[in-house]
């Protein structure tokens, strides 16, 4: 999800194409999903309120799952488990769950995490660089303050899919010697005078620039490469994986993922995974174009803007060794400019 104009929902986190999600996800009576990203509990809600089934509740931010607790609190059928979804096998084992019925991930950030400037995601309101989704490990000022001149270039570059990423790492650089970077707005303004003011765009010019550092700092697509191996692994035949994202790349990895997975491999990547010979597939995948957001859900939803939806069932076969050649393994930073 990208940042966008102070929400008129703020302090709520509006779903994006939850009816398609929940379409997708099917939940039955007695299945047991996993809701990886469970934010304000939107999707939660409202496939909790088509059928009667275990869900639990995932998610890496330590606020978001307060608000699972409270949910919880209420519904019995939610289980509430902090953690990432990159080790969604090691949290459904440490619960003595080895296999599910579902799993659905949303990725990016929630309009919670947006609209708290404190937690500095939003180069629209002022507060300190961190954009750490779970309040721990290295921050946006950390990356901003500490990395090359070159790292931050390809981090922009790639991640933000930024074309003047040199001259903004050029300019950060200059400016961190001087003094360190410690505010959003700081880095938005120094990053808006590299790219020469705003030129009547309609988007802000730090937009790609903070989307990139902090895909860097929660490492977002290593999780979701993580969760896609893991979810062959966890879930049960039959089972559904649905997975909205908000950046081409994203798509493009669950795009490949499935593709390699469903037995439809053209060897369109010289860096994802490939089909390998005589291994079935493990994933069905019914709908190949990704689902998008209506007119109407935009226009009421800006922020859906960018969503994707593609979901796909679980096949018997049982699920590739990822540490052999065949397998999906995680794509380095350069790696994903190939994916772009
Ligand atoms: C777009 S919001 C989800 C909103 C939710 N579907 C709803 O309807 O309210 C994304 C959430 O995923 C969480 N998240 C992002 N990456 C994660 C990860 N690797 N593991 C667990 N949670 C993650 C974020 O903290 C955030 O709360």
């Amino acid at each position: 999800m990208s940042d966008g104009p102070i929400s008129p929902h703020a302090g709520t986190h509006v779903p994006v194409l939850a009816e398609e999600v929940i379409h997708a996800l099917a939940p039955v009576a007695g299945a047991v999903m996993v809701d990886g990203t469970y934010g304000g509990g939107g999707y939660a809600r409202a496939a909790l309120a088509v059928a009667n089934f275990t869900l639990i509740a995932i998610d890496r931010d330590p606020e978001a799952m307060e608000r699972a607790w409270a949910h919880a609190g209420k519904d019995p059928r939610v289980i509430p488990a902090a953690g990432r979804f990159g080790e969604i096998e090691q949290i459904l084992h440490a619960m003595s769950r080895d296999q599910v019925d579902g799993i659905m991930l949303d990725l990016g950030v929630s309009s919670f995490q947006i609209d708290e400037a404190e937690r500095g995601f939003s180069f629209m309101r002022d507060g300190p660089l961190d954009m750490r989704m779970e309040k721990r490990g290295p921050s946006a000022a950390d990356a901003v303050n500490h990395l090359t001149e070159g790292e931050l270039a390809d981090i922009i570059h790639i991640l933000g899919e930024e074309h003047a990423a040199r001259r903004i790492a050029r300019e950060l650089v200059h400016r961190r010697r001087s003094q360190p970077f410690t505010t959003t707005l700081d880095l938005a303004d120094v990053v808006e005078k590299a790219l020469g003011g705003r030129r009547g765009k309609p988007t802000h010019p730090a937009t790609r620039t903070f989307q990139a550092l902090r895909m860097w700092v929660n490492d977002e697509s290593g999780e979701l490469v993580r969760a896609l191996a893991a979810a062959e692994r966890v879930l049960k035949p039959g089972g559904r994986l649905v997975i909205v994202t908000f950046h081409s790349i994203e798509d493009r990895i669950v795009k490949l993922f499935l593709r390699s997975r469903s037995g439809n491999d053209p060897g369109v990547s010289r860096h994802l995974p490939k089909m390998a010979k005589g291994k079935a597939p493990t994933f069905e995948v019914l709908q190949r174009k990704a689902i998008e957001p209506s007119e109407a859900e935009t226009a009421s939803n800006p922020r859906a803007r960018s969503a994707r939806l593609r979901w796909a069932l679980r096949t018997e076969a049982p699920a590739w060794n990822v540490d052999a050649d065949d397998g999906f393994r995680l794509p380095g930073l350069k790696q994903l400019e190939g994916v772009a």
